[in-house]
């Protein structure tokens, strides 16, 4: 007999600053190396920058008015570190920060509970051009002392803190991530390098939050997919395991256990991949303990052998840029290890991610199960191209399908027995994809703009804002 949802349980949904808020240069913000990053793909590939992305500075009270509306109970942002410290350290900028002290008290006097990520993607440039942003050791410092400052300033208002986003998938797409200078981009040993310097600023961003807020709790959001075997030959089951321990295992036993996972390091070792640990990091790292994980949850993958080969290299996750099914530019591949591959059994999205709800399911058993540790949803969600019909809506009912057989999956892993607190999808708002512009769209509320043009970014409220309406108030029931 199935339990329901819990009746405290929170429902919401994400967004993160430099791909929803815009004003990228006012009220005394600085460039972060976002606003850099998207510059480039705009001259590049056309996509839209980051300057107004969908105007959440300018619109956060008809957002959150919109929110409330839904019967959201919680909304998942991050906090631009370059609007509150232009430079990265120094002087703090008072507009800035004022303008998450009226976010977060817009957001509490509509009963919605603010789950706030410190870092999404973001890194001032001013650091980067001091000393080559996360590149450099330095960096944790700095970013100490800005998570000490905002933890400082919410602690009576924020709970729930999520630290760093998605360290798994900056390792993965670093270039899009982080700023990464055209001469160091072959040295794959970085990305790793990256990861553990965020592995400090993970365990540092925990211990304030254990220090500073009464009763605050504290996690990494991770890009977490589980890892299937193309066959069930003993070999591609073997290069599964090889994936699921260099892809997910390798960050959970850092948050959870304190360490590196084993095999996955055996393996960074041997090909000269693996980070440099100095002395009294790992016990920097077991002192920064979590309290909870929170899961962006899109696509399941495949993996098979990879045998070692003449010519056969490796190489990180491609990406599609166009979103016409089948156009992805590769797989990430370590010869030896394991080969990632498309799953014959699975439809996906126009942007090649496999959808796969069971996924979901699978994975919160799984984390579970081996970690014990309650589990949040901060990002899951259905790119597409939306189209703003006739009459002046959004007939969205592939993304409702997507969200109502998740929310069953994430369901049936309640019944099971696994501690969920949230579900945020992506995105509350149609925001800026981090590599693909703005005609991917994930949100319940359209936002009317273009890559080229940002017209007014006016709100439009989907067939999925209505829906999961009803699904909020009926607390999962009514799907
Ligand atoms: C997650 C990120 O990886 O996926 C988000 O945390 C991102 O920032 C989301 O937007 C969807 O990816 P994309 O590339 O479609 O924007």
């Amino acid at each position: 007999m199935s339990k329901g949802f819990p009746n405290n349980f929170l429902w919401g949904a994400a967004t993160s600053a430099y791909q929803v808020e815009g004003a990228a240069y006012e009220d005394g913000k600085k460039a972060s190396q976002q606003d850099i990053i998207n510059k480039e793909n705009y001259t590049k590939r056309g996509f839209a920058t980051a300057d107004i992305a969908s105007d959440q500075y300018h619109h956060y009270k008809e957002d959150v008015a919109l929110m409330k509306e839904m019967g959201f109970t919680t909304y998942r942002f991050s906090i631009a570190w370059s609007r509150v410290f232009p430079d990265g350290v120094g002087e703090v900028n008072e507009a800035g920060i004022q303008y998450y002290r009226n976010l977060i008290d817009e957001l509490l006097a509509n009963g919605i509970e603010p789950i706030v990520t410190l870092y999404h993607y973001d890194l001032p440039w001013a650091l980067v051009e001091k000393y080559n942003g996360w590149l450099s050791r330095e960096v944790v410092k700095d970013f100490a002392y800005f998570a000490r400052y905002v933890i400082n300033e919410f602690k009576d208002k924020v709970k729930y803190w999520t630290t760093i986003n998605e360290q798994s998938i900056i390792v993965q797409y670093w270039t899009q991530k982080c700023y990464i200078p055209e001469e160091l981009r072959d040295n794959n040993q970085l990305r790793y390098q990256i990861n553990h310097h965020m592995n400090l600023a993970h365990a540092i961003a925990c211990k304030l939050v254990h220090e500073l807020v009464p009763g605050g709790l504290a996690g990494a959001a991770i890009g977490y997919s589980p890892v299937y075997p193309l066959t069930s030959k003993p070999e591609d089951v073997m290069a599964a395991q090889n994936a699921h321990d260099l892809r997910n295992a390798f960050y959970l036993d850092i948050y959870f256990k304190g360490f590196y996972t084993k095999s996955a390091l055996i393996y960074l070792e041997e090909h000269g991949l693996a980070p440099v640990i100095e002395e009294g990091d790992m016990e920097l790292i077991k002192e920064g303990y979590s309290d909870f994980l929170a899961l962006n949850y899109y696509a399941s993958e495949c993996a098979k052998a990879c045998p070692m080969e003449e010519g056969k290299e490796i190489r990180y996750s491609g990406v599609n840029w166009s979103g016409k099914k089948g156009d992805m530019s590769g797989f990430e591949t370590h010869p030896g290890f394991y080969e990632m591959c498309k799953n014959p059994n699975l439809d996906t999205t126009d942007w090649d991610w496999a959808i796969d709800p069971t996924g979901l399911e699978y994975i919160f058993r799984d984390i579970y199960t081996r970690y014990n540790k309650p589990l949040m949803v901060t990002e899951n969600g259905m790119g597409a191209f939306d189209t703003l019909t006739e009459d002046g809506r959004v007939h969205d009912d592939y993304r409702i399908k997507y969200l109502r057989d998740h929310i069953e999956a994430m369901h049936r892993a309640i019944d099971y027995g696994v501690e969920v607190l949230a579900y945020c999808p992506w995105s509350a708002v149609d925001l800026l994809s981090t590599s693909n512009g703005v005609k991917k769209r994930y949100g319940f509320i359209y936002v009317d703009r273009t890559d080229d043009d940002p017209k007014e970014c006016a709100r439009i409220r989907k067939d999925s804002f209505y829906w999961y309406k009803q699904v909020i108030k009926s607390n999962g029931a009514d799907l």
